[in-house]
Formats: C-alpha cells, structure tokens, sequence
C-alpha cells in the first residue's frame, strides 16, 4: 500500500474500516458512519480529511502541550534521525537521552536526579510498580509489593499498570490481574461522603488516612507504593483537597511506603508547573511521566526516581532487569530537549499561570445551565459534571448515560468542531485538556460550543 497521504477520503474511509482497530472504541459505532479522519494541525486547530476545522480541546490525549504544526519540532526529530536514528540504552547511552536525562533531573523537585526512559505510560507505571517491587527485595523486604491507588483512576493498559488502575469496568475482560492492587477513595469533594461534605480540609484529612488504613489493612510489610496522580483525570478531574498530599507523604514516610505520582498528564505545563507535585508542594519518590513531554512529536516516556531508589543497583552486580527497546530513542530524547527548549523561549508555563484564572471563569459561566452540576480542575485541566438534577445531585442511569454521552454528546461536539472527551468511565464528564499555548478567544469558543451542544443534549432528556 502506498503513501495514505494520496489516498481519497472515500478511500481512507474504506481502508481504515477494513484494517484499522481503533483502541478503547466500539468499532460498530462506524458500521454507519464515517471514522473521523484527522490529517493535519496547526496551533491549537486541527483539520480532517474534508477540510473542517476543529478546536483540540483535549490536546490530542492531553499531548499537544505546544500545539501542532510547530515545523522545529519536526526539524529537530530529522536532524537526529540523520544522525543516529536508532541506539539501544542497554548498556549504552547515546547524546540525546544523556541530556534530556540531565535536563529532566533539573527540573524534577528536591533529589529526584535518576531518568529511566520508556516509550509510554503505561509502561513508567510498569517500570515504577517493577521498581518499587525490585528495590524491597534489594533492601531485604521481601514482602512489600502491594500497590495502593484510587477509585476510577487510570494509570494504564499493560497487566500490571491495569492492575494498578481504579476502573474496575476496564479489568474483567483481562482477569487474572496481577495481584496486590489494593482501592481507596479518590478525592471528588462534589461527591464526598455526608459526614465529611462540610469542608474540602476536613474531606481531605478523611481521604489521606483511607490510605493509611488500607496500608494497615493490608499489613504495612507487604505494601511497596501509592501511585496517585496530582489532579485525578479519570471521573473529572478530581484536585487535592489542601493538605492532602502532606498528610499522603507522612503516612508514607511513617509505613516505609514509596509515593509514586503519575504524572503521565499532569507534568509539563498542564497544571502551570514542569510538574505537578511542584503545584501542590510534595516530594515524591517517582514521578511517572510519557504524553506532554515530547508535546506528541515522537512517543516517549519514563520514570525521575530519587537517588536512594537507584543506590542499591549501583553497586556490584545488582542489576534493574528490565528494559524497552525503543525507551529514550534518540529522536523521540532530541524532540523531547528541542520542545524543553520552546517551553522556555514561549513562556509556556506562563501562558498558563497567567490564563488559568480566565479559562476557569469562562467554563463557570456554563454552571447556569441545568445539566451541569460541577465545574472543577486547575490550570489548563477540567472537568465538567453532568447531572440530571442540580439540587439532588442526581447522576444519569446507564441507559441514560449511554443515550446521552454515545449517543448524542459525543458526535455533537465534534460535529460543532470541539475536539474534547464525553467519559462516562465514572458519573459522566465532560474532559477539557486543550495546548497550553490556547488564550481567551479559544476559551470563549469553548464555552459557546459546550453551552449550545449542552442546552440541545437538555431538551433530549
Ligand atoms: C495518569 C496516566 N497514567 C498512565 C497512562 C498510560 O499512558 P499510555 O497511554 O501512554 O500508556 C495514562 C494515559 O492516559 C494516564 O492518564
């Protein structure tokens, strides 16, 4: 099959149908319709294959950090292709990664100097969970290898990173798990439970020491980490109630528990900071990165681990075995460094800082309208809960959700040209996660697409 670049959209159509397996869809959605074909971008904007024009309000897969179509990007992934397109980091180290590893360690808050590359996600909860599991057994606790984390929180798809995800809806299908994935409640504070609604504090202390009493219950030598990402994403966006990651820290501290923050969507600029442990002022002992760091220009992944994490493997012949082929491949480590470099030279975090309050005020203006019962999230990362009654807060059934969300919102957004995600994986949200280079004027035509799809998806209730 030749360059899909010439192929007409009635050809892509078919060729995607015949041999295309979309992830996490129902492929039967396009039995009747057509798949939706993107083909180029520019700034916050794509386009598709007809030449419609959309708002990327979800940067991709909250990846596109600096917007799409920035032509040095590119440069800087041929550059290094011309050079050294392909060396392994198995007993190797090539320029790229050994600088992007220096730069991230820069970065990454208090001592967490140490870079392990992979090429997603998935795969720094895997190496973290692999990690924590490794350097028990190297200290001589041999039977910490328990994961804590929180309801409906997705840390990935491979067996173990699914092991650790909340959403126990994604698992069934893939059973037996890998075991020790143990469930505390997250931290939706519209949500919380009556005897701590009062006050988002009190919540807070309420949903800290669930972990420390899960970690009790499961009996402290057999627990090894808590993977917690800084702003939930999974349910809509659920922020830290103030005090929470402290207190997370010290039960930590205080049962020899590693704290591992997820940060596969919160790092670089999505909260306004390189990371979002930075934000909310605690020091992890992990940060699992992947997404934004490369703003999607090539894959790339990994884990910043704290010196005491790698000591025990520098010595002798103790050995981390483990290792991805194309983990910090030299492209991906080059786009990585040269989309560093336009964070700087752009103020990226900056843009954020300095618009996050009006991206804020602009999605509250949508709290008029009767379907939505929350608006909530920080920097450039929200979370919009649709309810079926304000007062009681009353959520939609399966069906409803099902009409409402599969479908009704979902085509309707992107049929008024707003790229953003309808999750029904918990209550039903709306996702927005847009560049962080977008200002105002994108915010506004945000809000005029959600508050005209919304009012419509109202009147079919
Ligand atoms: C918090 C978090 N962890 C891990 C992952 C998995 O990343 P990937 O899809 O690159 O494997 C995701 C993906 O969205 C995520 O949001």
């Amino acid at each position: 099959m030749g360059d899909t670049v010439t192929l007409s959209s009635e050809e892509l159509q078919e060729a995607a149908k015949q041999h295309l397996w979309l992830h996490f869809t129902r492929m039967s959605a396009y039995n009747g319709g057509d798949v939706p074909v993107i083909v180029r971008g520019s700034g916050p904007y794509v386009y598709d294959d007809k030449g419609k024009r959309y708002l990327d309000g979800l940067a991709g897969l909250f990846v596109s950090m600096v917007g799409h179509g920035r032509t040095e990007l590119a440069e800087a992934a041929s550059k290094q292709a011309s050079e050294l397109a392909y060396f392994p980091l198995w007993s190797y180290a090539h320029p790229a990664a050994v600088q992007l590893a220096s730069k991230l360690a820069e970065l990454a808050p208090g001592d967490l100097n140490r870079v392990f590359f992979t090429t997603s996600g998935s795969e720094a909860v895997e190496s973290a969970w692999k990690l924590a599991k490794a350097y028990f057994k190297q200290k001589g606790e041999w039977s910490r290898y328990k994961v804590i984390s929180r309801e409906w929180a997705y840390h990935g798809t491979s067996m173990g990173a699914l092991a650790v995800t909340g959403l126990s809806s994604i698992k069934p299908d893939f059973e037996p798990l890998p075991p020790g994935g143990v469930r505390v409640p997250n931290t939706n504070f519209y949500r919380a439970p009556e005897f701590v609604s009062a006050s988002e504090e009190e919540f807070g202390v309420w949903a800290a020491d669930e972990i420390e009493r899960a970690i009790l219950r499961e009996e402290p030598s057999s627990v090894a980490a808590v993977f917690l990402e800084p702003v939930q994403n999974s349910g809509g966006c659920f922020t830290p109630p103030p005090g929470y990651f402290q207190r997370v820290r010290s039960i930590c501290d205080k049962y020899g528990v590693l704290l591992v923050s997820d940060e596969v969507i919160c790092a670089f600029g999505r909260l306004g900071y390189y990371f979002g442990s930075e934000r909310y002022g605690y020091q992890p002992d992990i940060i699992t990165f992947a997404k934004g760091v490369t703003s999607g220009y090539s894959p790339l992944g990994g884990m910043i681990v704290r010196d005491e994490l790698v000591e025990p493997f520098l010595t002798g012949n103790a050995t981390f075995l483990h290792g991805i082929t194309f983990a910090g491949h030299p492209v991906s480590s080059a786009v990585a460094l040269a989309n560093l470099d336009v964070f700087e030279r752009d103020n990226i975090l900056g843009n954020v800082r300095g618009n996050e309050a009006g991206f804020r005020a602009t999605l509250e203006k949508l709290r008029d309208l009767p379907i939505v019962g929350d608006v909530r999230g920080a920097g450039y990362f929200y979370g919009i809960e649709l309810v079926k009654d304000k007062n009681t807060k009353e959520t939609f059934d399966d069906d409803e959700s099902e009409r409402l969300l599969r479908g009704f919102l979902s085509h309707a957004l992107f049929d008024a040209g707003l790229i953003c995600r309808a999750d029904d994986r918990g209550d039903p949200v709306i996702q927005l996660s847009p560049p962080l280079i977008c200002t105002q004027q994108h915010f506004d035509e945000m809000e005029q697409i959600l508050r005209s799809v919304l009012t419509e998806a109202w009147s079919k209730i």
